[in-house]
């Protein structure tokens, strides 16, 4: 079994940034899980039954410019709260995680649920606010016509859904160690997060 790398932590608080540098810095897969999550939203928007839409799913496919859209990220913390949904997406994230020469995944419960027995894990967050500003930035970068504040309120909204649904809740596991990135630029968050793994991996 590889080293696994589990980074959690809420929408636009820079996990999926931070989980890419390391995993292309230590040669490691990633695995970014909000897709599997975004791809099952998206196929509920298209009419088909969510827990259906998650055992059918072939995460080879997937179509990353779709699953950016604000209305699939609000579907996809939709249908994370179907237990049935979560379930259905299990074998899959523990595989990947499994996969030798180490693995990254990032998402809201790969510390806490998946994999609970990483060697390092990571809580990356960051104000509200903040957050919003980043994926607004995003979103417009990629040619969407939508206002800070609506993408605040989609992410207060995601937050709230994540963090409070019964079935694998956000939350920092209580080993992770966690990284507010409010006041830090990409390039020191990334740095933070390489010590810290550089310290709980063994050297090789
Ligand atoms: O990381 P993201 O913003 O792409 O995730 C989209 C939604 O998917 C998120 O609001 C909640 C859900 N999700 C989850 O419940 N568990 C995960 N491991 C990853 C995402």
């Amino acid at each position: 079994m590889g080293f696994t790398i589990a980074v959690d932590g809420p929408a636009a608080s820079g996990k999926g940034t931070i989980s890419k540098r390391l995993a292309r810095d230590l040669g490691f897969g990633h695995l970014d899980t909000g897709r599997l999550y975004r791809a099952v939203g998206r196929r509920m928007l298209d009419g088909m039954e969510p827990v259906e839409a998650a055992r059918t799913l072939n995460p080879e496919e997937l179509d990353d410019a779709v699953l950016r859209l604000p209305e699939v990220a609000q579907a996809a913390s939709r249908v994370a709260t179907i237990a049935e949904v979560r379930a259905a997406l299990v074998d899959f994230q523990r595989a990947f995680a499994a996969r030798s020469g180490g693995a990254v995944l990032d998402g809201r419960d790969i510390g806490t649920v998946i994999c609970p027995d990483a060697p390092a894990k990571l809580f990356v967050t960051a104000r509200p606010e903040i957050r919003a500003d980043r994926r607004w930035r995003e979103l417009v970068a990629a040619g969407l016509d939508v206002s800070v504040d609506s993408v605040l309120a989609d992410i207060r909204a995601r937050d709230e859904q994540d963090m409070n649904r019964a079935d694998a809740p956000l939350r920092a596991a209580d080993d992770a160690m966690v990284l507010d990135t409010s006041d830090m630029d990409v390039e020191t968050a990334i740095a933070a997060a390489r010590r810290f793994v550089d310290q709980v991996r063994p050297a090789s």
